[in-house]
């Protein structure tokens, strides 16, 4: 498929609960349209394995399914944004999550004349979202995503992307922990979709569907918003 070609680097966020498929989608729209996708639960465990001052104090919140002071993550994603490579635009995964970081993330941009693009929202029901976290692995060498039942490797154990038969499971991908982060969603994050929609950029998608419609829906949009 041809791929849209942008003057101004987009800026799109992909609002969502736990395992609404944010890091799913955002990588195929990586692959797609030559965005960099910024996760900002994978900059934490990333500090978090490094033993960084942030990681220190990421973690033990991070284990308990509630959200990083707004402090931390806000200098985390400037830091990232600040890259060279994400001039060719951005996925955000994961941030903003609060009012605080969406503000901010406005200001950030404005310094450099941009605005979103589009906040994505992908809706599903809380009963599902268990089953897609119980079942998800990731391959430990190149970080593509996997489901017991939903995306399982083409060879069981072996990941279809690098070969590597290395595959993790998140420390915070259990029953308590996801009930945790599925209301510090509601209670914190939900909320931005009102924020986005007010500002005429909030596109919604039914993330009940199976992967690859959901990425045909996701592909449209981004396409519209790239003209
Ligand atoms: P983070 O890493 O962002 O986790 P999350 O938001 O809980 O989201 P997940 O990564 O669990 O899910 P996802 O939506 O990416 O789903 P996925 O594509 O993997 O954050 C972790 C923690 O870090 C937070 O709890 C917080 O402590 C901290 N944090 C991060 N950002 C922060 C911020 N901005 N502020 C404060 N704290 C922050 O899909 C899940 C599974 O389902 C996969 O196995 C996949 O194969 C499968 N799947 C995906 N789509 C479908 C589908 N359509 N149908 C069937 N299966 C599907």
């Amino acid at each position: 498929m041809e791929t849209t070609v942008t003057t101004t680097p987009a800026v799109l966020i992909l609002l969502g609960p736990p395992g609404a498929g944010k890091g799913t989608q955002a990588r195929l729209l990586e692959q797609e349209f030559g965005l960099v996708q910024l996760s900002t639960g994978d900059l934490l465990r990333a500090a978090v394995a490094e033993g960084t001052e942030a990681g220190k104090q990421a973690k033990a919140v991070m284990e308990a399914g509630k959200l990083v002071s707004d402090d931390i993550v806000i200098a985390i994603l400037r830091d990232r944004v600040a890259q060279a490579d994400c001039a060719r635009g951005v996925i955000l995964d994961g941030f903003p999550r609060t009012t605080v970081q969406a503000e901010a993330l406005d200001t950030m941009l404005a310094e450099t004349g941009q605005s979103v693009n589009a906040a994505i929202s992908l809706a599903v029901e809380d009963d599902a979202m268990v089953q897609r976290i119980s079942g998800r692995f990731t391959c430990a060498k190149c970080g593509e995503g996997y489901h017991d039942t939903f995306k399982p490797p083409k060879t069981p154990g072996v990941c279809d992307k690098c070969g590597s038969t290395e595959m993790t499971r998140r420390a915070d991908d259990n029953a308590e922990t996801v009930a945790s982060r599925l209301a510090a969603y509601h209670e914190q994050t939900e909320p931005l979709i009102a924020y986005y929609d007010a500002r005429g950029v909030l596109r919604t998608v039914d993330a009940m569907q199976g992967i690859d419609k959901v990425a045909d829906e996701m592909d449209g949009i981004v396409r519209d918003v790239m003209k």
